[in-house]
């Protein structure tokens, strides 16, 4: 026991000396005016790229363009967002609802673009949630969040959510194993090999219209998976997916974790498990969890409690997967773009196996395996091996492909990317990183396509790369132009919440279908007000539905009276412009919600329980003219059981006006 755990212990020392203590030697190198240059956008003019980035603990998802590194917007996803009302307006609060109740937060790692024969298309964005488990799909036409799955038998939902070629299914694997939803799970925690156990979740994807459902459940030994990568070409129809903790650690996992040499790459033929489910042979189970959609015609969401999975235990179906041994807790899964050599990335190694898919399919044809793990064949780590990168740094991470034979890994420890090539496993390049990065990106690094232009790091620690700001720092991106033989840094800018895995498209594709407005005729929400003379203020009991308009610079109705303490206020706010760029807002004074941010042509709700009588001001918060500061309201609460008739104008104003002016 001692032998194991000194030399680990004293490992891990170093790993955390060299996080703090270790800087990059020409960490100052300045970028030059070439490189300046490159990222220069002039103003009026497009960035080439969309790049998506995950917003890690914020929540929520931000577009920069590359290559200038401008934020364009951070897209609500997964927390609520006061600036636009997401998950305040009744029409987004379903978004976030959970077999947990609503949820406002959630921790936002990985992001997919939707592909078509393993390249990008331009429909969707995948979003994965991490702490209450959950896949999200934002609509690029309108960049909205347009649907929210949670996903049951899981915790820590790390390793999604990657997709396959052709969209088909978006996978998540369990980061923690946990006991299943439909068993008690009030059991001691020293019982994880017995009552603990592991999911790996596929999520169909409607070709048509994005729909996600919860397909299939392959129940697998109580372990951690941590991240993966659909085949594509010759490995089309499989998946992979890297595992740490097959020691089945519950407890001080940075010792107990890593005391085998190797863990394990997980090959997943979920085509295989597809047929066993078509033929019937999954076991249904009942559990509890969430589906949300925004629906585009109403703009609102709507929340569905789901009631069932179905299980396919995988010792029970021996050729869905096989485990392939990998040295160190490997965190990176990586497909290269030929979809023949699987990366794997122990955090703790000092080397990068290079898994060939031939040799894998060889090796399970062959029945070359090393006995089994909980029923699962082992297949022999030589009999699976392409070859291993020598000395390539330390810590790897991730890799990412550039499409000419090329990959590209972060290494966290040693600070740095380290470009190797596939074919002779020989490193070509390494260049630091301002520090320590987790994950990279290459527009479409993992597709059959790269854009290979491009390269960016996701660093974890800024130190000294910008002014002091407190003791936190922002977290970095950093681009770097991969078109040579050299890689060359161009540019940092700082991210929002930690970024985690990125994609990146090129910009026509994304833009040809943006939205500009939603058509005012085509808007189904209950609650519309079809032009200004509809506006009107409607009393039913305790509750007063407020219909209101917005348009350039008013509101109609802008004074109310009649509203009492005790009730209920709904706002239904309607942006009647069909101008691009128009939104309008909507505040009221004292409300402990949020703002109501309206797209034109769109209509969004906001309830409000007054709790003082009194008068209360409502302007509009997005600067939408000349008279935006005119663009306000008046609206009177009054006591309970007052007399005051509930009424509604506009424009009709008191003679007062003169009343101070002397002549
Ligand atoms: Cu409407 Cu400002």
């Amino acid at each position: 026991m001692k032998k194991i755990f000194l030399p680990v212990l004293s490992f891990i020392v170093f790993v955390l000396l060299s996080i703090t203590g270790c800087k990059p030697k020409n960490a100052g190198d300045a970028t030059g005016s070439d490189a300046a240059s490159r990222v220069y956008v002039p103003p009026g003019k497009y960035d080439e790229l969309y790049n998506f980035v995950s917003g890690g603990f914020s929540g929520q998802v931000s577009v920069y363009g590359i290559p200038s590194g401008r934020l364009l917007r951070v897209m609500p996803v997964f927390s609520v967002d006061p600036e636009s009302g997401y998950g305040f307006s009744e029409e987004t609060k379903p978004m976030l609802n959970t077999s947990h109740g609503q949820v406002p937060w959630g921790d936002q790692h990985h992001l997919e673009l939707s592909q078509t024969n393993g390249e990008i298309d331009g429909r969707w964005l995948f979003a994965n949630e991490n702490n209450t488990p959950r896949i999200a799909r934002i609509d690029l036409k309108t960049f909205r969040t347009a649907e929210i799955i949670e996903i049951p038998n899981s915790a820590g939902n790390h390793s999604s959510p990657f997709i396959t070629e052709n969209t088909e299914y978006v996978v998540a694997g369990t980061r923690f194993s946990v006991p299943m939803d439909d068993q008690n799970g009030d059991v001691p925690i020293d019982t994880y090999k017995k009552n603990f156990k592991g999911t790996i979740s596929f999520i169909s994807v409607d070709q048509k219209d994005g729909d996600m459902k919860l397909a299939f459940q392959l129940l697998l030994p109580g372990m951690d998976f941590d991240l993966s990568h659909s085949g594509k070409g010759p490995s089309s129809g499989w998946f992979f997916f890297s595992c740490y903790n097959s020691e089945q650690a519950h407890t001080l996992l940075e010792v107990n974790a890593s005391k085998r040499d190797k863990d394990y790459i997980l090959a997943v033929n979920w085509k295989k498990a597809e047929e066993y489910i078509k033929a019937g042979k999954g076991r249904k189970q009942t559990v509890k969890y969430a589906h949300n959609v925004l629906n585009e015609s109403t703009h609102t969401a709507t929340s569905t409690m789901e009631t069932q999975t179905t299980i396919l235990d995988v010792k029970d179906f021996p050729d869905i997967v096989y485990m392939i041994p990998c040295p160190k807790s490997p965190h990176g899964c990586d497909v290269d773009p030929t979809g023949q050599y699987i990366v794997g990335s122990g955090k703790l190694a000092a080397l990068i196996p290079v898994f060939s898919f031939d040799k894998i399919q060889k090796a399970i044809a062959a029945k070359e395996f090393d006995g089994d793990y909980g029923g699962i064949p082992v297949i022999k780590y030589e009999a699976a091996l392409h070859g291993e990168v020598k000395k390539p740094g330390l810590g790897p991470l991730h890799t990412e492909f550039d499409g000419k034979g090329n990959a590209y890994t972060t290494f966290f420890i040693s600070s740095e990317i380290v470009k190797w090539s596939l074919n002779d496993l020989k490193v070509i390049d390494r260049h630091p990183t301002y520090y320590s990065p987790g994950h990279l990106m290459i527009p479409g690094g993992d597709t059959k396509n790269p854009y290979g232009k491009y390269l960016i790091a996701y660093n974890k620690i800024t130190k000294d790369r910008y002014l002091p700001t407190g003791p936190e720092l922002a977290q970095s991106a950093q681009l770097f132009d991969i078109s040579g033989e050299k890689m060359k840094l161009l540019a940092d800018y700082p991210s929002i919440g930690e970024p985690h895995y990125a994609q990146a498209a090129p910009a026509s594709l994304i833009s040809k279908n943006s939205t500009k407005i939603f058509k005012i005729e085509e808007n189904q929400n209950a609650f519309v007000t079809m032009g200004e003379p509809k506006s009107k203020v409607v009393r039913n009991g305790n509750r007063v539905d407020v219909y209101m308009t917005m348009i350039r610079s008013h509101f109609s109705p802008d004074n109310i009276e009649g509203v009492k303490l005790g009730d209920d206020v709904y706002f239904h706010l309607t942006n009647l412009e069909q101008d691009w760029d128009v939104p309008h807002g909507f505040a009221v004074k004292g409300a402990n919600t949020s703002e109501l941010l309206v797209m034109p042509g769109d209509t969004q709700t906001l309830k409000w329980v007054p709790e003082v009588a009194g008068i209360y001001p409502f302007y509009c918060t997005d600067f939408c003219s000349a008279l935006h500061q005119e663009m306000q309201g008046y609206l009177r609460v009054s006591p309970k059981g007052s007399n005051v008739p509930l009424s509604f104008s506009l424009g009709k104003n008191s003679d007062a006006t003169d009343s101070l002016l002397t002549k």
